[in-house]
């Protein structure tokens, strides 16, 4: 396939000059990268994705995270929005206990937020169940889809969570392309003719809708 060979080398080209500028730009980004050892997949260019959604949304809101896991990005999330002074309350949920990892993590995951007050753990506890009643009432300025990525999951996650966006709210996600194809499939029918907006970062595309509530 060479288009996706030849797409892969310029994203990685993209991306390792990203990275080193960006660390020059922002160096305050290592400590904060290099501070967390909390196992999971916020890999350094997902991150920088992140700290680039953080710097887009306004400075007090309200963040949804969809996959939790242990942790690692939840606490991202934290510290970025500390670093740009902006006032934030994380909403993360997950089912905590995936079929491959054996014993339920959401302690381990609660442990590794707890010194973030501003941060509010949420249990599903199945893939399809209506878990959201904590939240139904709320709305969202950021939403992170941060789950697994594949067709159920992001059709579901974009069918239940899309409406609880504020407005001029940002709904994003990374691994687009490269490893889930079919995420461009499931978004495109539902947003229309709305711009999707996409960045590379190292081996990463992070995609974002901006305002898609809004008419
Ligand atoms: C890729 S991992 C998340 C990685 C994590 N954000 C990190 O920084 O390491 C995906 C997580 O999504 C959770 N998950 C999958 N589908 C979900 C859904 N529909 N709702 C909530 N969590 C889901 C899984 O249990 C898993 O822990």
């Amino acid at each position: 396939m060479p288009f996706v060979y030849i797409s892969g080398i310029i994203m990685e080209l993209k991306s390792n000059s990203d990275w080193v500028n960006r660390i020059n730009e922002e160096p305050n980004l290592n400590n904060i990268f290099y501070k967390n050892t909390i196992n999971g997949h916020c890999d350094y260019g997902i991150f920088l994705a992140l700290n680039d959604i953080v710097k887009m949304l306004p400075s007090v809101g309200t963040m949804f995270e969809i996959g939790t896991m242990f942790g690692r990005s939840t606490v991202f999330l934290a510290e970025l929005f500390r670093l740009h002074n902006k006032s934030y309350t994380i909403y993360s949920i997950d089912l905590f206990s995936e079929p491959n990892i054996s014993k339920d993590f959401f302690d381990i995951a609660k442990s590794n937020c707890e010194k973030y007050k501003e941060i509010n753990l949420i249990r599903c506890d199945l893939f399809e169940a209506n878990t959201h009643i904590e939240l139904k009432d709320k709305k969202f300025t950021c939403v992170l889809e941060c789950s697994n990525h594949d067709l159920k999951a992001t059709t579901f996650c974009l069918n239940t969570w899309l409406p609880l966006l504020e407005d001029n709210g940002i709904y994003c996600g990374h691994d687009w392309i490269k490893f889930f194809p079919e995420i461009e499939q499931i978004i495109i029918p539902l947003v229309g003719n709305k711009v999707i907006n996409k960045k590379y970062s190292k081996q990463q595309l992070i995609w974002w809708l901006n305002g898609i509530n809004a008419q």
